[in-house]
């Protein structure tokens, strides 16, 4: 398809939605509706998926393509990808079940594990744990321990237990009652995130972001605070972890089966072994996110970014 075949299509940004990640979304969805018009796009809409009459635009509303600016519940899990499916509209981004696996860390870290790549020794918990369950996972796994929801972002719902007194409550702040609970060690060191862009065999990392927090983990306060405090690009580490973790972010996306883009997030060792935390399947998308700021570091500005996330969503599609 010709790039200017591309522009003329009508491109509708879903954004919104009834996640916890609904504000990132809509700054998402903005900052990508702007970027397809600045890239050229002659008609981009921005759609709240949580809007009354949302059905209704989307299936009268003339749209070639969906762009897909969601995180987190109904957008970032396969839900919205099945009613595009349904609705046989092209969209961007990974499909059903790369979604679903890739939000569900249980699922995603048994198809990680399968694929050799490194993840942290664990527990999966259904049910509030007794005193006597708390200690029998602390005399496992031993302390510290990272306790959060099985399907979640945005960091929500997540402790860091130091005290084996506290992992029954991290338990309960994880939601038990309304999903699973991963209870993992603590892998100490250096945080990175290594966005892929790309489909199956073509896709290829972009530069590594080391993650530079004040805190105790990347937590949602200072996911969101301006970005060049905490990105640096390309992260200091030695080419052969680079090697490794731009190995396993590109095994992670295709190991779920993930289409356009994806973000693996690591802490590496100090072995120097990268361990996957988490593969984001619609990574953040402001302007300041890491995804975009890494694409800019290897030359491809935003807009730019956008269209062949577009270009991507239709190459599978004849015209
Ligand atoms: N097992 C772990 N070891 C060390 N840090 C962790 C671990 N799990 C989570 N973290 C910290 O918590 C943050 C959020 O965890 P993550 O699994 O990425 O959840 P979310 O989906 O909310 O982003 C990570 O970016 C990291 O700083
Ligand atoms: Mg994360």
């Amino acid at each position: 398809m010709s790039s200017q075949n591309i522009l003329s299509k009508n491109v509708a940004v879903l954004s919104g939605g009834w996640s916890d990640e609904r504000e990132i979304s809509l700054q998402s969805g903005t900052a990508c509706a702007e970027a397809l018009q600045e890239a050229g796009f002659e008609r981009v809409e921005l759609l709240d998926v949580a809007a009354p009459d949302f059905i209704e635009k989307l299936t009268h509303g003339g749209y070639d393509v969906a762009f897909v600016a969601m995180h987190g519940r109904y957008g970032e899990d396969g839900c919205i990808q099945g009613l595009l499916e349904i609705l046989h509209m092209p969209y961007t981004f990974s499909g059903v079940l790369a979604s679903a696996t890739g939000t569900q860390k249980d699922a995603a870290k048994r198809v990680y594990r399968e694929a050799g790549i490194p993840v942290p020794e664990g527990k999966v918990v259904d049910h509030e744990l007794s005193a006597e369950e708390a200690d029998h996972i602390v005399y496992e796994l031993g302390l510290p321990l990272f306790v959060k929801p099985a399907s979640n972002g945005s960091s929500y719902g997540i402790t860091r237990v130091t005290k084996e007194e506290d992992l029954a409550q991290a338990v309960i702040t994880a939601d038990v009652a309304i999903n699973k609970v991963l209870i993992e060690q603590c892998v100490e060191g250096m945080e990175i995130t290594v966005p892929v862009i790309g489909n199956d065999e073509d896709a290829q990392a972009l530069p590594i972001i080391e993650i530079v927090t004040g805190s105790d983990f990347y937590d949602s306060k200072v996911k969101y605070e301006p970005s060049e405090l905490h990105h640096v690009i390309p992260a200091r580490i030695d080419e052969t972890t680079a090697k490794l973790a731009r190995k396993y972010a590109v095994k992670a996306h295709r190991a779920l089966g993930c289409r356009g883009t994806s973000r693996s997030d690591f802490i590496v060792q100090s072995d120097g072994v990268p361990v996957l935390l988490e593969t984001n399947t619609i990574p953040g998308m402001t302007k300041s996110s890491l995804l975009p700021d890494a694409a800019r570091h290897a030359g491809i500005e935003f807009p730019e970014l956008c269209r062949r996330f577009v270009e991507m969503a239709l190459g599978e599609v004849s015209d």
